[in-house]
């Protein structure tokens, strides 16, 4: 869809639908009052008709209002006035996006971000109404005979900011569509299934997006280089499939040479069926969705280069698949990670953590200023936390608040799990330096002490993002997250 800001008055407006907020107790917001009164109270008694109170996400559209250019107006519910939170603004927006999808209208004006929001600025608000926009008109049909049959006719939305708002209002949409789009990059790559997204695929799809952007390189490094780079954990995985593994590297120079980088590294695993320790059949297909850290990594760094952020970036994804096959890891096998660390492989399942171990061991050649790493790494991690929040886990404090606090403002939040020595324990090895799983107890624990054996040498974060990076049941498909919560990140840390 195409957005832009309109600084018209509200009678000049050339839209279809005109967008407005009302709270709880049919109150109006600025806006609304006014079209209200040129309306005769109209806005009002027909809230009144319907019995709307103005509850979140509740709406009204009113059809042939006869205003100016206006043929409709779009009312949606925004709750109290004096609590209208981040997240209650989001719903309203979610609210927004159906009615406008189903009257067939092609244009329309929003003004909901003249309502206040609690501890957000208009840039917020723009920006959020972007990317839930985009995400709410996201539809995956490139894999379906009549791909665009009924494609929504919703093509045009304006974004209503007066004059002295332009700097803060111009913001907003440049984030917020770089956001989107590398969230709708990562949900494309996400969908497509593993016989299509394999890790070459993954790689190219690096190589092109690294082309349209300046200052945005990248590498593909196949098995030959990754074997005499010494990943012994990373190609034990990819032994047992026949798609040869990748490992993406992508370089955004945003600052001058010597600038040290941040690092981002994500799980690229494009079909994890477990290998020997085989999964179980129900609901095996959404193990496509193990690569959504990797390619959360690659849309990221598009987002960051579509901002020209003045940083550094360096993006590692790690690809492969883990499939049982007689050349495939056993449980019991030892194998050498490129740290020199030996690793026992108890369970084949427990791959993500071997792909990124070597990973990690890479990162170090760049002095980052800080790595994070993104994973679908534990089913334990839904266990724990559910589909809310991502888990968060980190040897540096500063840091952990930095991602939490990008959490936070983004809307793509993370819970902080603690990475106590206590834990180290349940992964020693009776043959190797460590095992790659630690037992039932606090699963995704462990699966971060397990990394951070990797990540002594510098600032660290790692978000497990099994609960957050995909919608399981009716609505199945790759949410967009972690995008939000890196690029916010990124833009933090470029001040
Ligand atoms: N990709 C899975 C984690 C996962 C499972 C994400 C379900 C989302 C939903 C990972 O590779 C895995 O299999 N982890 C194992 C670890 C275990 C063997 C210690 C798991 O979670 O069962
Ligand atoms: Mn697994
Ligand atoms: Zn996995």
């Amino acid at each position: 869809m195409d957005y832009s800001l309109k600084y018209a008055t509200p009678e000049e407006l050339h839209a279809d639908c005109l967008v407005l907020g009302y709270y709880e107790k049919r109150k109006l917001t600025e806006t609304a009052a006014k079209v209200d009164a040129v309306l005769e109270g109209l806005l009002v008694k027909l809230l009144k008709r319907d019995d709307l109170e103005g509850k979140t996400g509740e709406s009204l559209l009113i059809n042939h209002v006869g205003l100016g250019k206006l043929d409709r107006i779009l009312l949606v519910g925004l709750g109290k006035r004096s609590d209208l939170s981040a997240a209650a603004f989001r719903k309203a927006l979610v609210a927004a996006i159906k009615p406008l999808k189903e009257c067939g209208t092609k244009s329309a004006v929003s003004l909901l971000h003249e309502a206040e929001v609690q501890d957000r600025d208009l840039a917020w608000k723009i920006r959020q109404s972007v990317e839930v926009f985009e995400n709410a008109l996201y539809r995956f049909t490139q894999l379906k005979k009549d791909a665009d049959s009924k494609p929504p006719k919703l093509a045009k939305l304006h974004l209503w900011v007066e004059q002295e708002q332009r700097e803060a209002g111009e913001q907003g949409l440049r984030q917020g569509q770089a956001i989107a789009r590398a969230m709708l990059l990562l949900r494309d790559l996400a969908n497509l299934p593993g016989n299509v997204c394999t890790p070459s695929y993954l790689g190219e799809q690096a190589e092109k997006l690294a082309k349209q952007h300046k200052k945005l390189s990248a590498k593909v490094l196949g098995e030959a280089e990754l074997e005499d780079l010494g990943m012994g954990a990373f190609l034990s995985v990819s032994k047992g499939s026949r798609q040869p593994a990748r490992l993406i590297v992508l370089e955004y120079r945003g600052a001058s040479a010597k600038t040290k980088p941040y690092v981002l590294v994500g799980k690229g695993l494009t079909f994890d069926a477990g290998g020997i320790s085989l999964k179980p059949a129900a609901n095996m297909d959404e193990m496509k969705y193990d690569m959504c850290g990797g390619a959360s990594v690659i849309a990221s760094l598009g987002a960051v280069a579509e901002l020209g952020l003045p940083i550094n970036v360096v993006g590692l994804v790690p690809a492969s698949e883990n499939l049982p096959d007689g050349a495939a890891n056993k449980p019991g096998d030892v194998v050498t990670s490129m740290s020199g660390l030996t690793i026992e492989i108890l369970n084949t399942d427990a791959e993500g953590r071997l792909i990124l171990c070597d990973t990690l061991t890479y990162a170090k050649r760049y002095e980052p200023v800080a790595v994070l790493d993104v994973a679908t790494l534990t089913g334990a991690c839904i266990v724990a936390l559910g589909r809310h929040p991502s888990g968060l886990m980190s040897n540096d404090d500063e840091l952990a608040g930095q991602v939490i606090a990008a959490g936070d403002s983004s809307g793509d939040r993370v819970w902080r799990l603690p990475l106590w020595e206590d834990y180290q324990e349940q992964l020693k090895s009776n043959f190797a330096d460590l095992a790659n799983i630690g037992g039932p107890d606090g699963g995704t624990i462990t699966a971060g002490c397990f990394l951070s054996r990797f990540a002594a040498d510098f600032k660290w974060a790692h978000v497990d993002i099994a609960g957050t990076a995909w919608k399981t049941g009716a609505d199945k498909g790759a949410t967009g997250r972690p995008v939000p919560l890196l690029v916010q990140y990124l833009i933090d840390r470029a001040g």
